[in-house]
């Protein structure tokens, strides 16, 4: 009997890796009937490493093979077999990687450093920002040029393999011999530096030629020294930019050399005359010769390098996608600009950049490409990033050729429109071409709703997940394109639905990891570089954050969706002691009281309770709640929700970390660590419950908020909760049915309203139209999601904000699980129950999501009373179907059902 074939064959979630960066990966398949065994074989050349004989298991997602341990810079084969349930077996379905370079001593390469002067070392701080300070220097004076590095090899015999490990302290761009290396884009991207720079693998065999060989890598400065982050501070982990890389040939002879970057490379200026990641840069095609990274090209006037040794420590091998242009968008229309200049609208809010053609400049002409995400009420040019060193702003000198076209190379922006000026003709459209750049993760979820607003709500939540999942998962494109640990913590259940995020969330986990304080204190952006301690620890208010609650958190909640979403058991065993660390730092910080009881005599057992709760400290709480923001200028009002809600907020997810953190101990197999956490974790709410919630139910503060938190983290006890729906409910209700939830609790009220009998009211507010609300921003024309509810206010007025933040975009979730209706309900959607919302305002839902077993699927369609139910459902899924409170169980397979909805029972008032 032979079983149906297997597929979808990959290693740690990517099919066939060119350089897995673990010594022991994880290998995946979709068997084509539910499985009962499977045999894996891996090998390289004739040698088999690992075989595991039949082995009986259901397991086909990140299966560790035991005794498989890889070498570096090796090819691989591996195949696998399944047995289904009645004994047959599947032919073998094969699939090959290769690896990276996996020991510390395998790199033996210095850094080269070219003699160019370091970056100007730019420091400000968040006052100055506060303040409108500027730099009074223009960039062509603060700005360098980028460094050109060559070096010429021979490999002495025809080549039959090479593979190229480079990074840079900046990022950088190779060629060889005057073809570019690989498609990634900004290498090595983000990382935290100072402990983890990722080596990039790049299969450069077809480039290489017999005899005399040319590398060249162009550097620049990048995160590394460029001015990043809110303060725009440059040189944040050094002043000065290098490269090194190790090429390992193999000749068609069978030997084996490596060509490393050492004391033989040169340096010179070449056409960029300067860049940075967030000012801009600027490109005199005058001074490009395409010919630089050539043989043939003379280079005897090029300049030495210095060269360091490298700390192999701290190079660790890339793991996951790299960012790469991901799409192109074509202009859409192209007006003047009654300043001057032309203004160009790509319909759709990106991060990225834009490719100009010119035809005929004349020689020395000067185009400048200014980035904006919206314009003003009256369609005029609007700025609406401000601040210091976001200039977002690229030049280009023309050499005065028939046509020319350029790309910026070590930049982007967060914008939809482009205003050029310098042009000598009026330009049109088909010249510009705006470049999508991202992570380029696997885009697997689908979602379509008859609604059109909801429809355009979700695809506007893809984009700005798409455009900020940009090497790490960034707040936004332009501003601060900061690893913010809140705004990910909101935001990963929504994202792990659209894109297959969890090797680009584990290795953002690592950089997080590895930023954690050694007191515990997980800082409130990943990568952090020493500059941002250094004002934390002179700043003051939330200048002073170094950790806080719902940010810090994401240490343990990340990785929990990762495990929920994908069944990943190793990036919970790899963050556990991180969560504990947090965890007992928190409980160290349990003794500070906040400050109004800090001169106030209390009892004994609220002195024990109080040391029980972590509620001092500045936080940022439910941040940006809409209520306290209405009426004053930003600057004075962004303070008042945190001071509101800090103390209430911090204990809440205090006690949610701590039982997720024992949920991942259960999940790992630690009971009695999980025991442990528990008892803390009902201690924490019990004193939460007694300090905070009067008989009545009712909180000390009066905002949706912490009402939405207390429910969702179960932190009253039973005979309560009813109390606090019903404030929650009326508080929603004096806000005329409009959320007024900041970014900590906002993920949680529509499922709380449901899960407590208010569906209709979550309905209502997921449809709202005024401000604030979801659809509010879709009417306004948004094609993101905005970081503010009111960007553009009622009366059109267009705030300096940014256009393009996820975390409120956290409700897509929703839109998955609650309205089209698909929920795992066991780790890895083993099984899943199918609930379409039928009673909301759509008629019509289609929504895919990727699971480790096949995608599932579900579409439905109501005509009047009566449902079409369309479902996939992939083999090793146990799938029910929840329609009008009846359950059905349904085999894998498809399944086409048609069900007559119960006429609603009359609502008696
Ligand atoms: C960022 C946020 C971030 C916050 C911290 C902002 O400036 O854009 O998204 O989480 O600071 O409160």
């Amino acid at each position: 009997m032979v079983a149906a074939p297997v597929t979808g064959l990959t290693v740690e979630y990517q099919p066939s890796p060119l350089a897995v960066a673990t010594p022991r990966p994880r290998l995946s398949w979709i068997p084509g009937r539910a499985q009962a065994a499977y045999e894996i074989e891996v090998r390289t050349g004739d040698v088999v490493v690992a075989h595991t004989g039949q082995v009986p298991s259901r397991e086909s997602h990140l299966v560790e093979v035991p005794g498989l341990v890889l070498g570096s810079d090796s090819d691989y084969e591996w195949r696998v077999r399944v047995w289904d349930e009645d004994g047959a077996v599947s032919g073998w379905a094969s699939s090959s990687f290769g690896t990276a370079l996996l020991n510390p001593d395998d790199w033996t390469a210095r850094w080269v450093l070219p003699k160019a002067r370091g970056t100007a070392v730019e420091r400000w701080t968040l006052l100055d920002w506060i303040q409108g300070r500027r730099p009074e220097r223009d960039v062509s004076e603060r700005l360098r040029p980028v460094q050109l590095l060559r070096q010429r090899f021979t490999p002495e015999a025809p080549v039959a393999r090479a593979r190229l490990f480079i990074t840079a302290r900046g990022v950088y761009t190779a060629e060889i011999n005057g073809a570019t290396v690989g498609d990634q884009v900004l290498a090595p991207g983000f990382d935290s530096y100072a402990s983890r720079l990722s080596v990039q693998c790049y299969d450069v065999t077809d480039l290489l030629e017999d005899g005399e060989n040319v590398l060249g890598v162009a550097l620049a400065d990048g995160w590394w020294a460029g001015r990043i982050g809110l303060t725009g501070s440059s040189a944040q982990f050094g002043a000065s930019t290098g490269a090194t890389w190790q090429l390992h040939v193999e000749t068609e002879d069978g030997r084996r050399r490596r060509i490393a970057s050492d004391g033989d490379v040169v340096s010179a200026e070449g056409p960029w005359t300067h860049a940075d990641l967030f000012i801009g840069e600027r490109f005199d095609m005058r001074l490009h010769d395409p010919a630089w990274s050539t043989p043939a090209f003379d280079d005897t006037a090029w300049n030495p390098v210095e060269v360091e040794t490298a700390d192999p420590a701290v190079l660790v091998p890339f793991a996951g996608e790299p960012v790469r242009r991901v799409a192109e968008l074509p202009a859409l229309s192209v007006i003047a600009d009654p300043d001057d200049g032309w203004i160009i609208d790509f319909g759709q809010v990106i991060a990225g950049r834009v490719r100009l053609t010119l035809h005929a400049p004349c020689e020395g002409d000067v185009i400048t490409l200014e980035h904006t995400e919206t314009l003003d009420a009256d369609g005029r040019w609007f700025v609406n990033i401000e601040g210091i060193n976001k200039d977002q702003l690229d030049t280009y000198v023309a050499a005065g050729r028939p046509t020319e076209v350029w790309e910026p190379s070590f930049t982007f922006h967060g914008f939809r429109y482009v205003r050029v000026r310098g042009l000598q003709h009026p330009p049109e459209p088909g010249d510009f071409v705006a470049v999508v750049l991202s992570s380029d993760l696997r885009q697997t979820g689908s979602l379509h709703l008859s609604d059109q607003r909801l429809d355009r709500l979700h695809r506007n939540v893809v984009w700005s997940q798409r455009t900020n999942f940009l090497s790490v998962p960034m707040d936004c494109p332009q501003r601060e394109r900061a690893g913010w640990t809140g705004d990910i913590q909101v935001f990963a259940p929504s994202a792990t639905n659209n894109a297959l995020v969890a090797p680009f969330l584990t290795r953002w986990l690592e950089n997080l990891r590895a930023d954690q304080d050694a007191d515990g204190r997980v800082p409130i952006l990943s990568p952090r570089s020493a500059y941002d301690d250094e004002l934390a620890s002179t700043g003051s208010g939330f200048g002073s954050i170094v950790a806080c609650a719902g940010w810090s958190d994401a240490i343990a909640l990340v990785p929990w969706v990762l495990y929920e979403r994908y069944g990943d058991r190793r990036v919970l065993a790899d963050t556990l002691d991180a969560a504990l660390r947090w965890i007992e730092y928190q409980r160290t910080a349990a003794a500070e009281l906040p400050e109004r009881l800090r001169d106030v005599s209390l009892t004994p057992e609220r002195q024990q309770r109080q040391a029980l709760l972590y509620n001092a400290g500045e936080h940022f709480g439910d941040w940006l709640t809409p209520s306290t923001l209405e009426g004053r200028p930003l600057h004075e009002a962004i303070g008042i929700a945190p001071q509101l809600t800090a103390e209430l907020v911090a204990p809440m997810f205090q006690a949610w970390t701590l039982t997720i953190t024992a949920r991942s101990a259960d999940a790992l197999g630690d009971t009695g660590l999980a025991e442990s956490l528990r008892d803390r974790a009902a201690q924490v709410r019990a004193a939460f419950a007694a300090e905070y919630v009067d008989a009545e139910g009712r909180l000390p503060v009066a905002l949706q908020g912490p009402y939405v938190l207390a429910l969702a983290f179960d932190m009253v006890p039973a005979r309560k909760r009813p109390l606090l729906v019903q404030h929650l409910v009326d508080l929603i209700a004096e806000r005329g049915d409009r959320l007024d939830t900041g970014f900590l609790s906002v993920p949680h009220l529509l499922d709380v309203l449901w899960d407590s009998g208010h569906a209709e009211l979550a309905r209502r507010l997921l449809w709202q139209d005024e401000c604030p609300s979801w659809l509010y921003e879709v009417d306004r024309g948004a094609t993101t999601i905005w970081e503010s509810w009111d960007a553009i206010a009622p009366d059109g007025s267009v705030r300096a904000v940014s256009f393009n933040h996820y975390a409120f975009g956290c409700v897509d979730d929703v839109l998955y699980r609650r309205i089209a209706g698909i929920r795992a309900t066991a780790p890895g959607f083993r099984s899943v129950v199918i609930e379409p919302d039928l009673a909301g305002q759509l008629d019509h839902a289609d929504a895919e999501v990727w699971t480790p077993y096949g995608p599932i699927r579900v579409a439905w369609t109501l005509t009047g009373d009566d449902a079409a139910i369309h479902a996939d459902v992939p083999h090793g899924v146990d799938a029910v179907l929840v329609v009008g409170g009846h359950s059905t169980s349904l085999a894998p397979g498809a399944h086409d059902l048609r069900v007559t909805m119960p006429t609603p029972e009359p609502v008696v008032k």
